[in-house]
């Protein structure tokens, strides 16, 4: 493989806010999560769990979040930035302002950028979701290996025609989580990870990022 295979992949992949509702075969799913499990993490201690929904599962679990979302409170396990300043912020905006303008939301409509962001919550209509959780004691190093994993799951998932989205959203209901996946109180709830085949038409998806060159974020020494 080249590096250009690589670049090729990496540029790819895009986050996917609109999915179609068939499913991913079981044997791809499990050839995904094979791939990822490839990434570094340190010790080895590979700390990444997940839990992944299927069919009628993950439509229970859309239905739960969704009610759960209405009347309880948001409470991650691993604390939510405190806020974004500088260039950080100015790239959040503009990620939010791509979104919005791709499907149609005007600058200073807040129904209708909450009616969007709401849309993290029915997992933009997704087959599957994971949901990934690291041990409590690995602190912030295994939730690092865990965005490894979470990168890699994404790339191998797009390598076979599949479309992701690593959600924080949705680890913001972390008690719900823990209490819904029976997911003990000593791992953090990271992220979830909706996945299925793209809804190629759906404004939702017809906007890509960018990145920042290497002057904005590479110092040289020597
Ligand atoms: C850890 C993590 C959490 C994210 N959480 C959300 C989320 O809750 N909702 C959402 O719409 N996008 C979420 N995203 C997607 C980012 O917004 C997206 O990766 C970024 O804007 C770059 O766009 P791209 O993935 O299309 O390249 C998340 C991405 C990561 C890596």
């Amino acid at each position: 493989m080249t590096l250009s295979d690589l670049d090729d992949l990496l540029a790819a992949r895009h986050s996917c806010r609109a999915f179609r509702a068939d499913p991913v075969p079981r044997a791809d799913i499990e050839r995904i999560v094979s791939t990822a499990r490839r990434v570094p993490s340190w010790c080895n201690a590979q700390p990444w769990q997940l839990v992944i929904t299927s069919g009628a599962e993950t439509d229970a679990f859309r239905a739960a979040l969704m009610e759960e979302v209405q009347r309880g409170t948001a409470k991650p396990d691993l604390g939510f930035p405190s806020g974004y300043s500088g260039v950080y912020q100015d790239r959040r905006r503009t990620c939010g302002w791509a979104l919005y303008e791709a499907v149609g939301v005007e600058k200073g409509d807040r129904a209708g950028s909450a009616a969007q962001m709401m849309k993290n919550f029915s997992l933009f209509d997704a087959p599957h979701c994971a949901i990934v959780s690291s041990p409590a004691e690995l602190g912030g190093y295994g939730a690092m290996d865990c965005g490894g994993f979470v990168t890699a799951f994404t790339l191998a998932a797009q390598a076979l025609g599949v479309a992701t989205i690593p959600q924080a959203a949705v680890a913001s209901y972390a008690p719900f989580l823990h209490r819904y996946f029976g997911i003990g109180e000593d791992r953090l709830i990271l992220c979830a990870i909706s996945f299925g085949y793209s809804d190629t038409g759906h404004p939702a998806n017809a906007f890509r990022t960018e990145r920042a060159p290497l002057a904005e974020f590479v110092e040289w020494r020597g």
